[in-house]
């Protein structure tokens, strides 16, 4: 995979395995910005229609990559928080409703809905553990289950979900599905239809390899006049830039939950990421992926005293492998880490590596050789 490492220009000596937190961006994302920035400083925002279209093809990338079936159905949002917030604020729930998460949630994707206990909502949290995960969170739905939300890939132990097989049992139970889509959307192929889910959120700054602040959220058409609007401002207007009205109704589209003055300088970012990831191809992205992650598991599990912490299975996994050393504390093992320019993170039960499609067989094998010297007693 050499044809798109000039995309990437990390210090020669960084070995960058941290993509499920904050990915450093391609080169054509800053040179996105820095054309942004020269532009405002020439010009400031004579050109503004110009950014406009720019934001559209933002839009239309987004939607692509969720195969969401109109770009009407997705909103530019601040981050993955704000959209599971408006959904939790959004929809009308009764005292007694029940909500499904799995017991893996990272903190977004639970505090939002134990936020509703004011309200009467109950959440009830399905255990990840055992064989069949997608089979433990249908089961916990009862007659009081409105919604299941989940992670499409668990942020510590890297499990991932059959999405398809959720959505049709949500589907059976009369049950809404929402997808916390960031640790996926980016990393594999992603299909809000196949997996009939009501809705979805991510930001860009991890896999899509963009910013931090700029996030989508989609939302099944059915369904987007009945979630409760909160934010308001002259952006998320039906008739958006006729400041001469008297009356006003919310924008028809997802631009319901635009509210104000969009990111601009993130979009330009975030554009120029997902041309990238478009370039390559999600099937190439998630098979390079894998391969990496399959590189890390094998050597990483050929080390007397390491343990890991994610699926063996393939099918189980995404981009995200955790692991331990035995007798040796994770922040302890971290700070050594990235002492030696190996950059990840502790989270959960391990240390988390996260390779992305473009990742050099020399950074696995180096990080490799440095987890050996670690664990060596
Ligand atoms: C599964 C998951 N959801 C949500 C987030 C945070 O989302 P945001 O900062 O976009 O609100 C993270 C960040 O690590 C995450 O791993």
């Amino acid at each position: 995979m050499t044809t798109f490492l000039d995309e990437f220009a990390q210090a020669p000596d960084l070995r960058y395995l941290n993509h499920a937190a904050v990915s450093p961006w391609p080169n054509r994302a800053a040179a996105a910005v820095t054309r942004f920035a020269q532009e405002n400083v020439l010009l400031g925002a004579r050109d503004y229609p110009d950014w406009m279209s720019l934001e559209q093809r933002l839009r239309e990338r987004l939607a692509r990559l969720l195969n969401a079936p109109s770009t009407d159905d997705v909103a530019l949002v601040k981050n993955t928080s704000e959209a599971l917030s408006f959904v939790a604020f959004g929809l009308p729930w009764q005292s007694g409703d029940q909500i499904v998460i799995s017991d893996e949630e990272f903190p977004s994707n639970r505090i939002v809905w134990e936020a509703l206990a004011s309200q009467g909502v109950e959440v009830v949290q399905a255990s990840l553990k055992g064989d069949d995960p997608e089979g433990s969170l249908l089961a916990a739905c009862g007659p009081r289950t409105r919604l299941m939300s989940v992670s499409a890939v668990q942020f510590a132990s890297g499990v991932r979900l059959d999405l398809q097989r959720l959505g049709a049992g949500c589907k059976q139970l009369n049950v809404l599905f929402c997808i916390d889509a960031i640790q996926q959307l980016g990393a594999q192929p992603f299909d809000v239809q196949r997996y009939q889910c009501d809705f979805a959120m991510a930001d860009g700054h991890k896999w899509m390899l963009g910013p931090e602040g700029l996030g989508v959220f989609y939302v099944r058409s059915e369904l987007r006049e009945r979630l409760k609007l909160h934010e308001f401002g002259w952006h998320m207007l039906e008739h958006m830039g006729d400041y001469n009205r008297s009356t006003w109704e919310p924008a028809k589209s997802a631009r319901r939950f635009e509210c104000g003055s969009p990111n601009m300088l993130g979009a330009m970012a975030l554009e120029a990421s997902l041309s990238l990831l478009e370039e390559v191809g999600m099937d190439t992205v998630a098979a390079l992926i894998a391969e990496r992650v399959q590189w890390l598991q094998e050597g990483l599990g050929a080390i007397a005293g390491v343990k890991l912490h994610s699926p063996l299975n393939p099918a189980r996994r995404g981009g995200i492998i955790s692991f331990s050393i035995d007798g040796i504390d994770n922040q302890a093992l971290w700070t050594t880490l990235m002492a030696q320019q190996v950059v990840c993170i502790p989270r959960g039960p391990g240390v988390r590596f996260s390779p992305h499609f473009y990742t050099e067989k020399r950074v696995i094998t180096e990080t490799i050789a440095i987890v050996a010297s670690i664990a060596k007693p």
